[in-house]
């Protein structure tokens, strides 16, 4: 549904923005596009949306070139910008009629899109505010609105939860369910990491404009973090437990502070649990076992390391 190949875009000779970037988010899926400050995500969604030609490569929505048919793909999107503009001369139900006409919305359908934007982005209070008037994190819902008042296939968001307060931001996990359920075909950018896994499907790590990870958040995990890290808490010392530990296929190194011993483990799952079986049959009161799942935030540090040494 979103195909980028061989992206590259110079603003000038020498400030490569993006440089052979290729990803594709097939239909009804929602890819976290992330990336540090300047790494091209920005780039990416503006030549998506239709409002920056490439240097070279190209790029499709719903199978329309961004460049040679892009009237069809601005009716196949709806584009969130990074730091949405202030329309100080409207109210917001008048900004949002405005933006559905500019659809082709006429009458009570357009009343009808409206009101359903208005209330999925919990504006209602808002109706008659002027735009000037609203806070940071209510333009930004403003403007999410705005981008899902024609009722697109593709969604095009770009730190969107930039500004959001946390009640806001659990609203906005909501919401991006609710579109994706309803079948969108989300590309959303951030570099607040964590939030991202909790709604995409899959996730890519950009960085000077390429694409130097992708896939479903487990396998961005898998493919980056190395060997497995243990933890284990038992009722005691856990040093007590070091030789057991070491004795076992596929331990590495064991670090124990405290009641906490912290074990590398290469195998499957289902050795993991023999180790547990191990400990509990050598007498080790286990208080607790489990894996230690990296944060994306953690992975984004890796692959920069990688990328940056
Ligand atoms: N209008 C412009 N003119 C010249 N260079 C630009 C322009 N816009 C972006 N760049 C450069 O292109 C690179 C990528 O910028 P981009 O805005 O795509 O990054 P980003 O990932 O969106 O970053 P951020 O997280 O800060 O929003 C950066 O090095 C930036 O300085
Ligand atoms: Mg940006």
């Amino acid at each position: 549904m979103i195909e980028c190949h061989d992206l590259t875009h110079r603003y000038s000779p020498s400030e490569t923005a993006l440089d052979g970037l290729t990803l594709t988010v097939p239909k009804g899926e929602c890819f976290g596009l992330i990336g540090a400050n300047g790494a091209g995500k920005t780039t990416t969604l503006k030549i998506l949306s239709t409002l920056l030609v490439p240097s070279s490569g190209t790029a499709r929505i719903a199978g329309h070139d961004v460049v040679t048919d892009y009237l069809a793909v601005r009716k196949a999107i709806g584009y969130m910008p990074e730091a949405p503009p202030v329309f100080a001369e409207f109210k917001v139900g008048d900004f949002l009629a405005y933006a559905a006409a500019m659809y082709g919305l006429r009458g009570e359908e357009r009343t009808r899109r409206v009101d359903s934007v208005i209330a999925l982005t919990d504006l209602g209070g808002k109706r008659d505010a002027w735009c000037s008037a609203l806070s940071q994190g209510m333009r930004q819902r403003l403007f999410l609105a705005r981008a899902l008042v024609h009722d697109p296939p593709v969604l095009l968001l770009d730190e969107p939860t930039s500004g959001l307060d946390p009640a806001a931001r659990v609203e906005f996990r909501h919401i991006m369910r609710e579109l994706i359920a309803a079948g969108k075909t989300i590309l959303v950018s951030s570099h607040i990491l964590p939030e991202l896994s909790q709604f995409c499907t899959s996730v890519g790590i950009v960085e000077r404009g390429k694409l130097v990870i992708s896939g479903t958040v487990d396998e961005v995990l898998k493919s980056v973090r190395g060997p497995q890290e243990i933890e284990i808490e038992v009722s005691g010392d856990a040093s007590m437990i070091a030789a057991v530990l070491r004795s076992f296929t596929g331990v590495g190194k064991v670090q124990v502070k405290g009641a906490t011993a912290v074990v590398e483990f290469t195998g499957v799952r289902d050795r993991q649990a023999a180790l547990l079986k191990a400990l509990v049959d050598a007498g080790v009161p286990v208080v607790s076992f489990g894996e230690r799942r990296a944060t994306l935030e953690q992975i984004f540090m890796t692959v920069a390391a990688f990328e940056t040494s």
